[in-house]
């Protein structure tokens, strides 16, 4: 059992419940609002204390993890999308604020220092420039996207983002040809228009992805893929608490959450009558998916995992899923050591055990490197 997911849990489960909160409202700028869901978390963090090492936060994201249960124990999920301290490491938005020490003494050093005058004017004046610089920052992402979107419509004229992308007030939201969409998107939709250029949407009706973040790689398929029925998301706690409570305010997804997946024994991937069904999934539920997937998706998630938790990872890839992976990676892992990782976790070695199941490799070239600087080199498009 993980003894600081364990500390956290008993912080959260004490934090007094409103009841108001639960409920799906409109937010300020007529986005949908995310809604906290205190009991869905609980629940969550009681399965990942109950959990191995395997299938639970390893040492990169473990002070991740801690961080954003601090803060959902202050604030909770309201205002997530313009929350840098609910989203820093899988999402964009939001100001970015200086993270304050874990330890509640340090905490009360830092807000006494903080107090003293000439000290909070420093400190004033510091917020002011960098919110000015975050403002032209945001004009800037919405540039480079408006182009992004531009360029990828032109291979896909069909392209339809789903209603909410920018749900609950997303700051930096901007309208394109009538779709209300952020930045962010557009980064994941020139990645996956990427593999659609390469594999044919008619081919891909069934997906999954291991460390999707917030979940925008999700909108972006739907974005791009009419024919798409099933997709199964796996992300540690509490990220999957904020990638649901997010997705779940999306019309278009028939979500299956954490909640009612947690009794079955076996979980069938079942298309939907309609639409996209998308089961959010915690990682130890699953060895209970059951059905056949079409295509794998991992992008900059397991070069932050140790590397006995990817084989264990694909050992259920390679159970479920038939036709191919696409991977996105840094080519020699992230330095050693950082964030208390074992080992780094190279391109090389992801190539290595994937290539088990579909030997023919690729890189792929495309919208992502032209637009965004990605480079061709760090992505493997792994096929039969
Ligand atoms: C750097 S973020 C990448 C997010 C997203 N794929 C992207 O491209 O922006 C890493 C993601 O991996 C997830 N992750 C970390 N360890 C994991 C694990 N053991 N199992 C599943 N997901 C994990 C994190 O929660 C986060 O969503």
């Amino acid at each position: 059992m993980n003894q600081n997911v364990q500390a956290v849990e008993l912080d959260t489960k004490a934090r007094p419940k409103d009841p108001a909160r639960s409920e799906m409202t409109p937010s300020r700028g007529g986005t949908k609002a995310i809604a906290d869901d205190p009991a869905l978390l609980s629940m969550m963090i009681q399965g990942a204390e109950q959990s191995g090492p395997l299938w639970t936060a390893t040492p990169y994201w473990q002070g991740y993890r801690d961080r954003i249960l601090r803060e959902l124990h202050r604030v909770g999920l309201r205002g997530m999308r313009n929350n840098q301290v609910l989203l820093k490491g899988f999402a964009f938005g939001g100001l970015p604020r200086p993270e304050l020490p874990a330890s509640p003494v340090k905490r009360a050093i830092w807000h006494a220092l903080t107090a003293i005058p000439g000290v909070n004017r420093i400190l004033a004046e510091h917020d002011r420039v960098l919110a000015a610089e975050y403002e032209r920052h945001k004009s800037t992402r919405r540039n480079l996207a408006r182009v992004a979107l531009d360029e990828v419509a032109k291979s896909f004229p069909d392209l339809q983002p789903p209603a909410g992308i920018a749900n609950d007030d997303a700051d930096d939201a901007f309208t394109w040809r009538g779709h209300v969409v952020v930045p962010a998107f557009a980064i994941y939709l020139t990645r996956i228009a990427d593999f659609y250029t390469r594999i044919q949407p008619k081919d891909v009706t069934s997906i999954l992805e291991i460390g999707p973040g917030l979940g925008l790689s999700t909108l972006a398929h739907m974005t791009i893929n009419p024919h798409l029925r099933v997709i199964a998301n796996v992300d540690i706690v509490p990220v999957l608490y904020l990638s649901t409570q997010f997705l779940r305010t999306i019309e278009a997804i028939d979500l299956v959450d954490y909640r009612q997946m947690r009794e079955h024994v076996t979980i069938a991937a079942e298309p939907a009558a309609n639409g996209v069904r998308l089961y959010q999934m915690a990682p130890w539920q699953l060895p209970k998916l059951e059905g056949q997937i079409d295509y794998f998706f991992n992008s900059f998630s397991f070069q932050e995992m140790e590397k006995e938790v990817i084989r264990n990872y694909a050992a259920e890839i390679f159970r479920l899923v038939d036709k191919g992976a696409l991977i996105h990676s840094m080519a020699a892992g992230h330095r050693p050591g950082a964030g208390g990782q074992r080992e780094p976790v190279t391109l090389e070695f992801l190539e290595q055990v994937f290539s088990k199941k579909w030997p023919s490799v690729r890189t792929i070239d495309g919208f992502w490197p032209r637009v965004y600087g990605g480079s061709a080199e760090l992505t493997r498009l792994l096929t039969k």
